[in-house]
């Protein structure tokens, strides 16, 4: 049901209100996902005619007017929902661009459609900040070559509200992952059933050198932390480009980043963290409790690699649902044991295959030698050369 401010009453009770300024939040009811424009020029557009405005603390300021879509009961639509937002279905009017003075108007004497976006609003008390903090250091990549292959744009921030706006991509690689999974398991033959459930030994190999050379852009050249990898933070975009897995990854949700050109840290947010995905040097109750402790380089290539795992077993929980609490916290903390952990329960890792290669340096103990992001990467370019013809058979 609509609340009084006609925005949605979601079932969960910590959700606040979302944005209803005027400017910047008008309801669309008459919208549906099919009457929305492609979204790829909006960057461009908008970065060729402006300079792009910034907050005094160096956040993109969002240069045109958003309006959530509705439907047909009148209520907002949601993209998903997060630790720390709601994410709600939006869109952005060409004509609402041109009247910020960044556009010439159109020309042409058909309308241009409106675009699609994605705009993530706080949904606790404690969100403003932790979005603002998201909302800096997605200004940052957004400044970055190759951002738009990397991270799912941020077109800014909705300042009023503390509300992030973004392109959308509806497709989430969690998804992708549980549609797979539910195919593979009606078409079990003996010739797929050790094979990574989203295809095969090539496909998966593919995601791989695509996060982890994401994974190694955002280390090496962004200077960040993501520290919250996992599928549901992986948006797909689909492409035309090379390679058998047709999307490109895209990274989502920064609210756990670190900057790690400043010696300033973001407050700690291991509260809000995902277990199954977390690096286990991180799942002390001494660093959890610690406000200084950090996600790290090394645990996000941990939680990476866990993320890579789920794309092969299927298994989004990582470990059976089955599973209780207590053995969830169990073998989460024993993380180096994941790979031999999963195969009780899997035969999609066998060992010496593909993905045990790629992945058994990276679920190490971090003092025990996991691999760095730059020499992942570099193995995974290795193996995709000494497999070339192999893997097009498997
Ligand atoms: N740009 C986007 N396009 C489409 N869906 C999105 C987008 N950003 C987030 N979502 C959806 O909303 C969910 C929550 O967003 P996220 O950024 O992870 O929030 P939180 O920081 O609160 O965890 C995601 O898992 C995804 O399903
Ligand atoms: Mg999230």
């Amino acid at each position: 049901m609509a609340n009084s401010k006609g925005t949605p009453s979601s079932g969960r009770s910590n959700l606040i209100t979302p944005p209803s300024s005027p400017k910047h939040s008008k309801s669309s009811s008459n919208l549906c996902d099919n009457d929305l424009g492609p979204l790829e020029n909006l960057r461009s557009s908008l970065d060729t005619h402006r300079a792009v405005s910034h907050t005094e603390d160096n956040i993109i300021i969002c240069p045109f007017e958003v309006e959530y879509i509705k439907d047909h009961n009148g209520q907002n639509q949601i993209f998903g929902y997060g630790a720390w937002s709601t994410v709600f279905k939006g869109t952005c009017h060409r004509n609402t661009i041109a009247s910020y003075g960044l556009l010439t108007p159109p020309s042409s004497p058909k309308p241009s459609p409106p675009i699609l976006v994605a705009v993530k609003a706080p949904a606790r008390k404690d969100a403003p900040l932790i979005l603002r903090s998201e909302a800096q250091a997605l200004s940052r990549l957004m400044s970055l070559d190759l951002n738009e292959e990397r991270v799912a744009t941020f077109h800014g921030i909705l300042d009023r509200e503390s509300s992030l706006v973004l392109a959308a991509h509806p497709l989430s690689l969690e998804s992708y992952i549980k549609s797979h999974a539910q195919i593979a398991r009606t078409s079990l033959v003996r010739e797929n059933i050790s094979s990574p459930v989203i295809g095969s030994s090539a496909i998966w190999l593919d995601l791989a050198h695509k996060l982890i050379s994401t994974l190694e852009w955002l280390h090496n050249e962004a200077m960040t932390v993501h520290g919250d990898l996992k599928p549901g933070n992986v948006l797909l975009k689909p492409t035309t480009g090379l390679g058998s897995f047709s999307y490109h990854p895209l990274l989502i949700d920064f609210s756990s980043s670190q900057n790690l050109a400043t010696e300033e840290i973001t407050k700690n947010t291991l509260s809000a963290i995902t277990l199954e995905y977390t690096a286990p040097e991180l799942l002390s109750v001494r660093v959890l409790n610690d406000p200084k402790s950090t996600a790290t380089t090394a645990s996000d290539v941990f939680s990476m690699a866990v993320t890579l795992l789920v794309a092969a077993t299927g298994e989004t929980l990582v470990y059976p649902k089955e599973y209780q609490a207590f053995q969830r916290r169990h073998f989460a903390q024993s993380g180096h044991m994941i790979l031999n952990n999963v195969r009780s329960f899997s035969m999609r890792v066998p060992r010496q295959g593909v993905v045990s290669r790629v992945l058994e340096k990276a679920v190490l103990k971090h003092d025990m030698g996991r691999i760095s992001t730059s020499a992942w990467k570099q193995l995974v370019e290795d193996l995709l050369k000494d497999t070339k013809g192999e893997l097009a058979k498997m």
